[in-house]
Formats: structure tokens, sequence, C-alpha cells
């Protein structure tokens, strides 16, 4: 089978390439890339061997950085990326999660609850009097966002900024120049900087707050360790859950047996939450080097090549789950790994995802009549510049009539 560039964004336009994961999941499942600026990398497709690579962090580590470098300059060398939570390796890392779990905490997440639901009626009322939106940008984008806004405690006017920022950090658009990305990053943190003197001042309850009093046998974060935070925040949370969500209305809307069993049984809602997760895998792969020579299944590999986990191909792994790709709400897809592996770097807003796409959900199922794709064929959507996230520039939909919020 012809190699396909897998480092490339451009590879991604037309959605991940599930043909060619099956048969390399069953003829070489560990296979190596060549790569134009690294030496090349091995991917791993199998959902054991994801498994095993993400939890044996005494052998995998995530430095530099976990990021396959793309068509931008790697970052690797110039240390941008090797201050985050997501490039840290035990013991580092298990002292800053320590510290930034304080901010996440079970009940400061179930105190969201309201504010998101307020967030959700909101913006399914704002299109309500209409029968057609494009989806991501009147609904999906500004979930995530305002959610994190409203944890962090960024006040609604700046709102908008950081938005852009982010979007311009992540470089999703390639329009956006690298001189431009490296602005929007050094803006991020200067905003940041300016929150903590504020609060200095004046405590607030946000994560702002906590990260800020957050101690831990002596050690708190510094300055710049709370600034790399609240920019992976921002990422982290709006880039994937928006992907969720939009992904996973087309998809619903493409089964409309799978959609037809949500109205029935919104209960069902959670369940279908995780095999959409399963199905749509929003955060396609993430990296990590050996610190010795090791084995992947039955592929040597050397200490310091990298290694790409690919979450898409193991949560459509034949091995784990039956008839993988089919769409079925009602299966237990509990063992999906769009969150990770359940290694140290497991995904830690998991919960606030999951709360997002469960009021947003019901709001679909059950405010929407007659929910369909505003165009013939969904192949021809633009997708994300971004061999890291998978998702919709674009969705528009259209429907009969919308219901207001119970
Ligand atoms: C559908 C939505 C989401 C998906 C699919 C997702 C996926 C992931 C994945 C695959 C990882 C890496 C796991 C590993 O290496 O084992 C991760 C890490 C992370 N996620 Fe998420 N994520 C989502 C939403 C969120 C949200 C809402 C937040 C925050 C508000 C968040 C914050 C983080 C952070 C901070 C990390 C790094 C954790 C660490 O290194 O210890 N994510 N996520």
């Amino acid at each position: 089978m012809k190699q396909l560039d897998l480092w490339d964004p451009a590879t991604f336009h037309s959605g991940f390439p599930h043909d060619y994961f099956r048969y390399m999941r069953e003829n070489e499942p560990v296979f190596w890339n060549e790569h134009p600026v690294w030496d090349g990398y091995w991917n791993v497709t199998r959902h054991a061997d994801v498994l095993r690579v993400s939890r044996d962090s005494d052998c995998f580590s995530s430095q530099p950085d976990p990021f396959l470098a793309g068509d931008r300059p790697p970052s690797e060398g110039d240390g941008s990326n090797s201050h985050m939570l997501i490039s840290l390796d035990p013991p580092d890392h298990t002292k800053m999660r320590k510290l930034v779990n304080r901010g996440f905490t079970p009940r400061r997440v179930r105190d969201l609850e309201e504010k998101i639901q307020a967030q959700v009626d909101r913006l399914v009322d704002q299109v309500s009097e209409k029968t057609s939106c494009e989806m991501v940008s009147e609904i999906a984008v500004e979930l995530p966002l305002q959610v994190i806004a409203d944890l962090v405690g960024v006040p609604e006017e700046d709102r908008h900024q950081i938005f852009h920022w982010t979007e311009v950090t992540f470089g999703f658009d390639a329009a956006y120049t690298l001189e431009e990305q490296v602005e929007a990053g050094a803006a991020m943190f200067a905003y940041a900087d300016q929150m903590c003197e504020i609060r200095k001042m004046e405590p607030h309850d946000d994560l702002i707050s906590v990260l800020m009093e957050a101690e831990i046998d002596g050690e708190s974060l510094d300055q710049i360790q709370i600034d790399v935070f609240f920019m992976l925040l921002q990422n982290a949370g709006s880039e994937t859950t928006r992907n969720l969500i939009t992904t996973g209305t087309l998809e619903l809307i493409r089964h409309p047996d799978q959609l037809q069993i949500l109205r029935d049984d919104p209960s069902l809602i959670p369940n279908a939450i995780e095999e959409l997760l399963r199905f749509t895998s929003p955060v396609m792969q993430f990296v990590r080097r050996p610190r010795y020579d090791t084995m992947v299944g039955e592929q040597e590999i050397k200490a310091g090549e990298p290694v790409v986990i690919w979450y898409p191909s193991a949560n459509r792994d034949e091995r784990a789950f039956e008839n993988p790709d089919a769409l079925n709400v009602t299966r237990d897809a509990s063992q999906h790994l769009a969150f990770g592996a359940g290694g140290p770097h497991f995904c830690l807003g998991a919960s606030l995802a999951r709360l997002e796409a469960k009021m947003m959900f019901e709001a679909i199922v059950d405010r929407f009549e007659d929910l369909d794709l505003g165009v013939e064929d969904p192949s021809t959507l633009p997708r994300l510049h971004s061999n890291l996230i998978d998702g919709y520039v674009e969705l528009p939909l259209r429907w009969k009539s919308i219901k207001p919020a119970a």
C-alpha cells in the first residue's frame, strides 16, 4: 500500500484515512514513516499497543513535547512547548498535575453545570428564529470557549480577544504566519500575568485564583507555569470539544436510526457520547520517545525514536471493538481512547468535556425538529488543517423549527 505522509496536515483534509489504518493494523501494526525534518517516526495503530505506550511512562517520554512536527518548523530545540503540562514527564509532571488538579475537582466541574446549561440554552435560542445555521461558528466554537472563560475567570468583554489569540496560536488556519502565532502567544501570556496581578490584590472564585493559591509539599506554580497552563487550557479545552459537537452532530444526522434511538430514550445520551468519542476521535495522535530500546508489539524501537500513537485507529481496532466502523449508540464504548489511554497525561478536562457534550446533545436531540444537513455531500465540507485535531471548519445545518428550552 502506498505510504501516506501522516505528518502532513493536508493528508487529513478529507478526514482520517481509516482504510489505510485498517490495512496497517492488520499487516504492519507498528510502521515507519519518512519525515521532512526528523529522521522518521514510528506509527502505532492497535488499541493494545497505544495503551502500552501511553501507560508506560518509565520508558516513553513526552519530552521535549508530544507534537508531531507538521508543515511548520518544529518547536523542538526552542523549548517553547517543553514546559507545558502535556510535555512533562514524572516526577515534574506528577507535581504539576497535582497542583492544577485543584482547579478541576468534581465539585468545581459540577459548579459549572448551571453556567454550561445557560450557555447551551443561549446558543440554541440565538438561532431559534431561523431554520438554518452554520454550526461551527454559531454554536460549536462558542460553547467550550465560553465555558473555559467561565472556569478560568475571563471577563465577558475580553473573551473574543482571547478566542482570537487561541485560533491564531493553534495555527489551523494556514493563513496565520509564524510571527503572528508567536505574537498571539506572547499576548496571551501578558493577559494571564495581568489576571494574576488583579487577583493578588483581590482573590476571585475562579481557576486562576485556585492555581495561584495551590500548594503541595511546599511547592506552588510560578508565573510562567500559570501562563503556559492558561494557554494550554484554551487550546486543549476548546479546539477539541467543538469538534466532538460538530462531527458528533453530523454523524447522528448521517445515522438517523441512531438519532431516533436517542430521541426515544434521551437517557442514552451519555452512552452515545462515549460512542461518538470512539467513532470520531477529535484528537488524532500524540508523540512519545522511548528512553531506552524497547519493543512495541513485534517491532523493535530504538531509544529516542519518535513514536506516534494514533487514537482514531485504536478506536476502530477490530481486536477491541466489534464491528468498529458502525456507529452504535447503545454499545459499551467505554474502552475508547479518545481522551488518552489512562496514562499520566489522561485528559484533565474529560469530565468537563463530557458535561458540555451531554448538555449540547440533549438540546440537539430534544429541541431541533427535522434536523438535517444544509449540504448535499458532507464529504466536500472543509476540514481543519491539522495532523493533531480532526474536525470541520464549517457545518451547515437546517431544521423545521426549534422548541423552547425545557
Ligand atoms: C472532546 C474533548 C476532548 C478530547 C477528545 C481531549 C483529548 C485529550 C487527549 C487525547 C489528551 C492526551 C492524553 C494522553 O496523552 O494520555 C488530552 C490531554 C489534556 N486535555 Fe483534553 N480533550 C478534550 C477536552 C478537554 C478539555 C475540555 C480540557 C480543559 C478544560 C482539556 C484539557 C486537557 C489537558 C490540560 C491535557 C493535558 C493533561 C496532562 O498532560 O496531564 N481537554 N486531552
